[in-house]
């Protein structure tokens, strides 16, 4: 049976734009909450949505991330539009980062965001290719 869906919500992501970073991740957090979402989830959604949104930021060409929040399930696809990533294993490792100098200098490119999203959700499924690559976060309520 189908699961009912509570709300779907849709936010772009544009890439260099570190003035809006961290909106979405904020706007979904804030829904959560006035849904009455547990403190426990709160915080799992919370970082692995902004390590996630700040990538997309960072290392892609921007994108959308949608919401599906059902009774049971926060759904979190974070889409963009390139330029991929090439070794997605190798991405997923503590310490590996492609970041600029000049984004190390922001204090982002330790190389550990993947890992903090993994740690975070209940399920996790990347596909990615030069043409984009999308990143799905489950979360059970
Ligand atoms: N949406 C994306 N598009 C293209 N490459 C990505 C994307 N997300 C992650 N990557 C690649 O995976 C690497 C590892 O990501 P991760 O979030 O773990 O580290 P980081 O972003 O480099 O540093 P940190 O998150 O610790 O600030 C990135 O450096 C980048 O090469
Ligand atoms: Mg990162």
């Amino acid at each position: 049976m189908a699961s009912i869906n509570l709300l779907h919500k849709e936010y772009v992501i544009e890439q260099g734009n570190f003035l809006k970073a961290g909106e979405a991740s904020s706007a979904i957090k804030q829904i959560l909450r006035q849904l009455g979402v547990s403190a426990g989830v709160l915080r799992r959604v919370s970082i692995a949505s902004y390590e996630a949104e700040l990538n997309m930021v960072i290392h892609s060409f921007g994108g959308t991330v949608s919401a599906d929040i059902s009774p049971h399930a926060v759904v979190l696809e974070f889409a963009d539009t390139g330029p991929g990533i090439e070794d997605v294993e190798l991405a997923m490792q503590d310490g590996y980062s492609t970041a600029s100098e000049e984004i190390r200098n922001m204090g982002f490119g330790a190389g550990l965001g993947m890992r903090n999203i993994k740690r975070c959700c209940d399920g996790m499924d990347i596909v990615s290719s030069a043409g984009g690559t999308k990143l799905t976060l489950t979360f059970l309520v």
